[in-house]
């Protein structure tokens, strides 16, 4: 069929000749939903500002603002040996950090994929997997046993109430995870208790936010780092504060801690619009509020990060079925499936150069047992585009809220994270949100995203270095 409607936008490339009037008429309607415009990221950016300032006052707000209790920069000269453990994607990694000392370390690690029925296992059943992979990874790091119990950090990915740096009470579950007598604890011990069980020698030092260390490890090792960023499973960031800018610290600071004594914070910015004054939520997003663990939380993460991004395709792709737009007559099983299609797909299919598509061909085939015509594939193909550019445009409205609260007119801010590493054109869609919202005039972008150090492995290890300092300070 012929197309005469309105052009297709000139970054697609490849003919759109053989995809039918009614199909590009919603796929046009589809882009205009998923359009954020440069105006609706400063009004974001804005309403980001004053949330972020609610999130560190008495009262609160929706944005946690949790002070993660590292109070000093890293040097670059903090030396040691140190465990580190991650909590909070698909896998947990165990990693020997050696701090070298010289802005340098060197890291020994571990992946153990977490069981898919671990998300919603039962307390004590994750604990014990967490405290079993430490004695496999120390038994085969140290077969010779160890002098002393090893310091651990632990990265804890979720929202965790602190009062000191060696505790965590998780405020709620986050990124799908739902697991029984957790939410309202201190999850420390409950670690510490399954690895004593083990007798491994293992001292849980400091317990952080992945985003905290990202921003630590960074600044290690550049110190013009101003924050750490996770574009990954979930989305958040982490920035130093001054503790006499925290309202809400008020009474529970020592008084060793001066007002103009930095404190790190994770935002916890994934909770960002829980309110929903701004966000331009479309009914997919509806629906995977609705039937997530936890509905009303976590509004902008779900927007954007990638345990979400396949379900909003699939999602997208279940409406189109419905009205018959698509995939006729054919068998719609696995696509009916939530969560089927993890972030990899979106990214696959974003991969696959334009020629044929045979990628996405291939996928659709092997995945959800779906047969795809040539115009099909065109059109899942722009699809993946516009949802992983929503994704970046709005990602990037938490770091320019945090440049504008701080005041910052330059910034390396480092980012990590499986969406910010993998998904092709993330990189380039967030360089170019930030420059819609800033509207910079100059020809280099002041304000940066720069690839993280290993926040999890080096930056708790860091993180747990500083806590050792600060106490043997304290006693002297
Ligand atoms: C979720 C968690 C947060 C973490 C982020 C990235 O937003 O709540 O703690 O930093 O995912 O992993």
């Amino acid at each position: 069929m012929v197309h005469l409607g309105p052009k297709p936008p000139q970054h697609r490339k490849g003919s759109y000749l053989d995809v039918p009037e009614d199909l590009l008429a919603e796929l046009h309607k589809f882009e205009e939903l998923f359009t954020v415009s440069a105006e609706t990221l400063q009004k974001i950016t804005d309403h980001f500002v004053t949330e972020l300032d609610k999130g560190l006052s008495k009262s609160g707000g929706n944005i946690p603002m949790i002070p993660g209790w590292v109070l000093d920069f890293p040097t670059g000269k903090e030396t040691g040996d140190y465990l580190a453990i991650d909590l909070g994607g698909t896998n947990l990694r165990v990693v020997l950090v050696k701090l070298g000392g010289n802005r340098d370390f060197d890291t020994t690690q571990s992946k153990y994929p977490l069981p898919s029925t671990m998300r919603t296992a039962k307390s004590e059943d994750l604990w014990d997997f967490i405290a079993e992979c430490l004695k496999k990874f120390v038994d085969e790091e140290f077969p010779h046993g160890v002098s002393e119990p090893l310091p651990l950090g632990f990265t804890f990915s979720f929202p965790a109430s602190q009062n000191s740096i060696k505790e965590g009470y998780l405020q709620r579950w986050t990124k799908g995870f739902d697991i029984e007598d957790v939410e309202g604890h201190d999850v420390v011990p409950m670690l510490q208790c399954a690895i004593e069980k083990r007798k491994v020698p293992i001292d849980v030092v400091a317990l952080i936010n992945d985003t905290t260390g990202t921003l630590v490890a960074s600044m290690y090792t550049d110190p013009e780092t101003k924050m750490g960023l996770i574009f990954g499973t979930g989305c958040n960031g982490a920035y130093y504060d001054v503790c006499g800018d925290i309202p809400k610290l008020e009474g529970r600071l020592d008084s060793d801690i001066k007002p103009d004594s930095p404190m790190a914070i994770n935002c916890e910015y994934g909770a960002f619009d829980n309110e929903h004054a701004v966000l331009p939520r479309t009914k997919y997003d509806l629906i995977i509020d609705e039937q997530s663990p936890r509905p009303g939380q976590q509004s902008f993460e779900k927007m954007i990060s990638g345990y979400y991004l396949g379900e909003v395709l699939r999602l997208v792709l279940l409406d189109l079925c419905a009205r018959d737009k698509i995939f006729k007559g054919q068998d719609l099983t696995k696509l009916k499936q939530a969560f089927i299609l993890d972030t990899s797909f979106p990214a696959k299919i974003e991969e696959d150069p334009y020629e044929n598509l045979s990628d996405v061909q291939d996928l659709f085939q092997s995945v959800l047992g779906i047969q795809t015509t040539s115009a099909e594939r065109k059109i899942i193909r722009a699809l993946a585009e516009k949802i992983g550019e929503r994704s970046a445009r709005l990602a990037i409205c938490g770091i320019a809220a945090i440049c504008k609260k701080r005041g910052y007119k330059t910034a390396h801010c480092a980012a990590d994270g499986s969406v910010y590493n993998k998904y092709p054109g993330f990189k380039e869609r967030a360089a170019k949100g930030l420059r819609d919202v800033f509207q910079w005039e100059t020809k280099e972008d002041p304000i940066i995203i720069v690839p993280a150090e290993d926040g999890s492995g080096a930056g708790a290890a860091i993180i747990a270095a500083l806590t050792e300092k600060r106490l043997k300070e304290k006693k002297s």
